[in-house]
């Protein structure tokens, strides 16, 4: 679905990324872990053209993304979510949804157009299926509730909801689960296990090992913008070098995910 091939990333002198090389299988969940400030974010922000890479490639289905602006990448079908959440507070979450499916509405600018019947069935349609994502992410009893009321974890689901709108057929989340209780985090690892039953492929960055080790088929790790490990969660967990890269650094969030 998504191949990097010698991927870099320099800020100035920062070399940020390196040789990053690695394929996402389609239909699969694909994790992608590391301490913090490896660069992690960093690959999504490459992927969804918010940066353009310093060297290497990066293709959607054996075809370039490079020098695609990001609204183009969406329509080939790359959805995000972010590390911080960014969903409209004071709308309810169907419009919510609803606004993210806009790149993929296609009506005319001029008012006039909104009185159509065909402009009318097609935001019937928005709003039908805004729902059922919504209902895949467990939150369909909370469509018409205003997105400032929710809680935490309720955002994030929401945050899903709405990177479905554009119907994506690869999946960015980044830490999906961060901030979450774990009686939330059970209940999304049941709702992205769907959503990757229906055939979207799914690339996430998450500090949660729990959640990444019974999520992902595959996983790539990063440590100071390498590649130093890929494989299944089995593989992973008993790689010498994840484990000096968890454990050989002095920084407590990492300690806790190791641990
Ligand atoms: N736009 C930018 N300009 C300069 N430096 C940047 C930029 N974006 C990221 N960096 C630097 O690149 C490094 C990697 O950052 P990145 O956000 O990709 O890490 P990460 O693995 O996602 O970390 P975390 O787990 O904390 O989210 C950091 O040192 C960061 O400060
Ligand atoms: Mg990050």
């Amino acid at each position: 679905m998504l191949r990097l091939n010698n991927v870099s990333k320099h800020f100035g002198g920062l070399k940020v990324l390196q040789d990053v090389s690695f394929d996402v299988p389609e239909g699969r969940v694909f994790g992608l872990i590391g301490p913090n400030g490896a660069g992690k974010t960093t690959v999504f922000n490459l992927v969804t053209g918010l940066l353009a890479p310093s060297g290497g490639t990066i293709e959607l289905q054996g075809q370039s993304l490079l020098g695609m602006p990001p609204h183009r990448i969406t329509r080939r079908g790359i959805a995000r979510t972010f590390q911080n959440i960014r969903v409209f507070k004071d709308m309810t979450l169907l419009d919510n949804v609803v606004v993210g499916m806009h790149a993929h509405l296609d009506y005319g600018v001029p008012g006039w157009l909104f009185a159509l019947p065909s402009f009318r069935a097609q935001e019937a349609r928005a709003r039908e299926k805004a729902r059922e994502l919504l209902s895949w992410v467990g939150l369909e009893a909370k469509a018409e509730d205003i997105a400032d009321n929710l809680s935490y974890g309720d955002q994030r689901k929401l945050e899903l909801a709405r990177a479905l709108a554009t119907e994506p057929r690869l999946l960015l989340l980044d830490e999906p689960v961060a901030g979450m209780n774990t009686g939330e985090k059970t209940e999304l690892m049941g709702g992205i296990s769907n959503i990757a039953r229906r055939g979207y492929t799914i690339f996430m960055i998450e500090h949660d090992m729990r959640f990444v080790m019974g999520l992902c088929e595959r996983i790539a790790v990063l440590n100071f913008g390498r590649i130093i490990a890929e494989g299944t969660p089995a593989q992973i967990q008993s790689n010498p070098d994840v484990i000096e890269a968890y454990l050989g650094r002095d920084d407590e969030d990492d300690e806790d995910d190791a641990a």
